[in-house]
């Protein structure tokens, strides 16, 4: 009797039974319907103003993808990555991986602002992020998918996490893979989640060493194309110009789809973190293929 209470309770409140398994509901479970009764228009404000920054500025899509891989990477999708240095917390925004380079704190910003006047001390910042992700995911013509909800946001940060978790583009395959299954994500995730490189940018001090002197030789990287390179070259010299910016895929830099495997395999893969999924493993190459070949 009890149990079926509760069941009919939890069916009203939209959630399916197989939610509550070994945990109470507010357990820790994620669940998309979280916000249905507390802030149902939550998902609706998140779409509408990543739509608008990404409308002014197409670059925001990646830049908001990126955000959430950079944010989960580190102690969990928390939204630690947002917090900046006072007291005794020292800001993630300072760290390798995201100083000059991660962006788009003010659309977030902006997304929380609505959220707090339609309803106050609801959303976390934390699913604010995943939603954007998703939504940016979909608006460039990517694959959409369903975003458990629920995420609590941290009140701490952690600049190390930010320095050691996220890979960096001049790591080696097998460091990356290891840095992927410290997270709990396997080779079939590193090779697809990879696939976001199919939008946004890259700083030239990113990927200076591979048109230039790959290996200490003075020669280029021999898995990068000759002709691509020089173009590389043209506005990323050998020193200075750390700044200026590349698109991760010049074939369709803003919209979300494969060609970004494709280049693998014409050895057109700007960073070397990219090339080498193509070039130092068997089974990431044949991942590869197996996108290149179908959108
Ligand atoms: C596999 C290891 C990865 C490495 C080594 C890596 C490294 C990088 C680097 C170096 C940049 C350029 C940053 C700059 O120069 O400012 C970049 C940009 C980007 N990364 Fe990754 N990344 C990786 C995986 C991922 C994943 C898993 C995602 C998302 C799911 C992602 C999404 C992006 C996006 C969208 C951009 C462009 C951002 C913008 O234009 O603002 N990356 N990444
Ligand atoms: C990768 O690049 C960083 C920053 O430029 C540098 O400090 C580090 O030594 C490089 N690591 C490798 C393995 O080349
Ligand atoms: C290439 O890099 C090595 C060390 O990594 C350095 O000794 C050498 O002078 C560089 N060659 C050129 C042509 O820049």
């Amino acid at each position: 009797m009890v149990h079926y209470i509760i069941v009919i309770t939890l069916l009203a409140l939209g959630l399916a039974p197989h939610c509550l398994s070994s945990k109470t509901v507010g357990g820790g479970y994620l669940y998309p319907q979280f916000y249905d009764h507390s802030c149902p228009k939550a998902q609706e404000i998140v779409r509408n103003v990543v739509a608008k920054a990404v409308a002014k500025e197409p670059r925001m899509a990646a830049s908001l993808l990126r955000l959430h891989f950079h944010d989960c990477f580190v102690k969990g999708c928390d939204a630690s990555i947002l917090l900046d240095s006072s007291g005794s917390i020292i800001s993630e925004k300072r760290s390798n991986p995201n100083r000059n380079s991660a962006r788009g704190f003010e659309v977030i910003d902006e997304i929380k602002a609505v959220m707090e006047k339609e309803c106050p001390h609801t959303v976390s910042c934390a699913d604010i992020v995943a939603l954007a992700a998703r939504d940016s995911t979909v608006l460039t013509g990517g694959p959409s998918w369903e975003v458990p909800l629920g995420r609590r946001d941290a009140r701490g940060a952690s600049l190390s996490g930010s320095n050691n978790n996220i890979p960096a583009p001049n790591n080696t395959f097998q460091t990356i893979l290891t840095k992927f299954k410290l997270q709990g994500l396997d080779i079939v995730d590193l090779v697809a989640l990879s696939g976001s490189h199919t939008i946004g940018n890259s700083r030239c001090t990113s990927f200076r060493q591979r048109p230039y002197n790959q290996s200490g030789n003075g020669q280029p990287d021999n898995t990068l194309d000759q002709s691509y390179a020089s173009q590389l070259r043209r506005n990323c010299p050998r020193s200075g110009g750390d700044q200026n910016l590349f698109f991760l895929d010049f074939v369709s830099p803003i919209k979300f789809d494969n060609s970004y495997f494709k280049n693998l395999l014409a050895n057109k893969g700007l960073l070397n973190s990219d090339q080498v999924l193509f070039t130092k493993n068997g089974e990431s190459r044949e991942l590869v293929k197996t996108y290149a070949y179908n959108q």
